[in-house]
């Protein structure tokens, strides 16, 4: 039995079986003799929600961007159901069932609603009316205002348009960048739902998330990325009970906070 957090073994308490999948080794940067991932390893396997987090800078959204083929990868590896995908494009990817929503600028501002879930189902455009309507049932508020364009949409709710448009093509796997940021606590959690039901139904997902906390809450295992490397890996709890991770990453303040609140609770 392997452990469940690990800072040298950046598969720990991931299941047995081939990832669906799998970087290995990164090495990817935007300039020429900049590396941004330095060595970056992380697994997905089949029906996982699996979470990346991390400070700042730490080169997350580098790594997402390195597995869809948007950053050009110098060394290592990027498997797909044992496929070797590494530096394939994006389009190509799509093709293959991976779906990606951005970080920022992810809908088309002047385009409305149904336009921009148009844009996402562009390679099968007959299935454009059955998945819609599967889409408005997880995300009603796009059906309601399908007509309204994007670009005066808020934070949120462009990020649901963008989620919608990756969701169009039926990915097997979705990699989401911080869905949640820029939300309200009470939208935040409403997005962490829909995240897990998309992968109840099916989806495995890869998620970026700015609410470390929330995340080792919502995903079956994460990855905790420092300086373009893996600092700890592990499954979701045993990330969250970690007393180092506690110290580095996850803030005491907000331990102490939680303390005291349980403290005050039980008074
Ligand atoms: N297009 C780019 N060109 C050059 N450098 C970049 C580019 N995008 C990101 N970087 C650099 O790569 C590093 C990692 O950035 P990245 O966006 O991957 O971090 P992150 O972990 O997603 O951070 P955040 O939590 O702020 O989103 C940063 O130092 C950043 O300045
Ligand atoms: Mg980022």
């Amino acid at each position: 039995m392997t452990t469940t957090v690990s800072a040298t073994d950046p598969h720990a308490g991931a299941p047995a079986g081939e990832p669906l999948l799998l970087a290995d080794d990164l090495v990817a940067g935007y300039l020429p003799g900049v590396d941004i991932l330095r060595g970056c390893s992380l697994a997905l396997h089949p029906g996982e929600l699996v979470g990346i987090i991390g400070p700042n800078g730490a080169g997350k959204s580098t790594l997402l961007k390195a597995l869809f083929g948007l950053v050009h990868v110098r060394s290592g590896s990027v498997t797909l159901a044992g496929e070797a995908i590494t530096n394939r494009r994006a389009d190509a990817l799509v093709r293959r069932g991976v779906g990606f929503v951005p970080q920022n600028n992810n809908v088309f501002p002047t385009l409305t609603i149904e336009e921009n879930l148009q844009m996402g189902v562009f390679q099968a455009p007959r299935r454009f009316t059955e998945r819609f309507e599967r889409i408005v049932e997880i995300f009603p508020t796009l059906g309601e205002r399908r007509k309204q364009r994007a670009g005066s949409l808020s934070g949120g709710e462009r990020q649901m348009v963008a989620m919608g448009r990756a969701l169009m093509m039926d990915p097997q796997v979705l990699l989401l960048d911080e869905p949640s940021a820029g939300l309200s606590p009470v939208r935040q959690d409403e997005t962490f739902l829909r995240t897990r039901k998309i992968n109840r139904a099916g989806v495995s997902i890869v998620i970026v998330e700015q609410n470390a906390r929330r995340c080792l809450q919502i995903c079956d295992r994460a990855y905790v990325l420092d300086q373009g490397t893996n600092a700890y890996s592990g499954r979701g709890r045993g990330l969250m009970d970690d007393p180092k991770v506690v110290e580095l990453y996850l803030g005491t303040l907000a331990a102490d906070v939680d303390r005291a609140g349980a403290e005050g609770a039980g008074a």
